[in-house]
């Protein structure tokens, strides 16, 4: 925590930092746009993890509708990863000691590791899932788990406010 300290105390002096704190509405529209990806992203991850739950869209192949909602998480990620870097580097005091902060990266990494290894044994397997097209238990657990995740992240998020 102290190292975390240290951290932050020097990213606030570093010349980017200053430079983004004179920016005037620049932690607005960076929340705002974080927010608008959160919702890109959790509609993606939704849609993506309920179909391989064979909830909805079950009579289209999985393959179709995880090409078609996929890149929207990943680029959604990319977009959060921008303007939650730019959050940090402006007010880092605010977020990076926290264990709110600690916990969502935590999760945030398990689900991305988690994300990638799905999506490859998908890509690998799912043309042999049969007629039904449904995914095997373990990937409806992993469905399941991804959800979890996602949730968590977002009320860890949410939660650095009140730390
Ligand atoms: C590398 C990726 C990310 C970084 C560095 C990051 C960083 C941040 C920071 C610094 C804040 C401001 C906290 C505060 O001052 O109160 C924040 C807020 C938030 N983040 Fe992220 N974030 C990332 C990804 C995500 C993802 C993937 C989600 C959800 C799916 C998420 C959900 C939230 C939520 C719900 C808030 C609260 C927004 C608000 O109160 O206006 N973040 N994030």
């Amino acid at each position: 925590v102290n190292f975390l300290l240290k951290l932050s105390d020097w990213i606030v002096s570093t010349p980017v930092s200053r430079f983004l704190q004179e920016l005037h509405g620049m932690v607005q529209v960076s929340q705002i746009i974080h927010l608008v990806a959160i919702s890109v992203l959790l509609s993606a991850a939704t849609i993506v993890n309920l179909r391989l739950l064979g909830l909805i869209r079950s009579r289209r192949p999985v393959d179709a509708v995880l090409n078609r909602f996929v890149p929207a998480l990943w680029i959604a990620l990319g977009v959060l990863a921008v303007t939650g870097g730019l959050l940090l580097t402006v007010e880092p005091g605010r977020s990076l000691t926290t264990g709110q902060f600690q916990i969502k990266m935590a999760c945030l990494l398990t689900v991305i590791v988690l994300t990638l290894v799905m999506q490859r044994q998908i890509r690998v397997h799912s043309a042999q899932w049969g007629p039904g097209d449904t995914a095997p238990a373990a990937v409806k657990i992993g469905a399941v788990v991804c959800m979890a995740l996602w949730l968590a992240i977002i009320i860890a998020g949410r939660w650095i406010a009140y730390a």
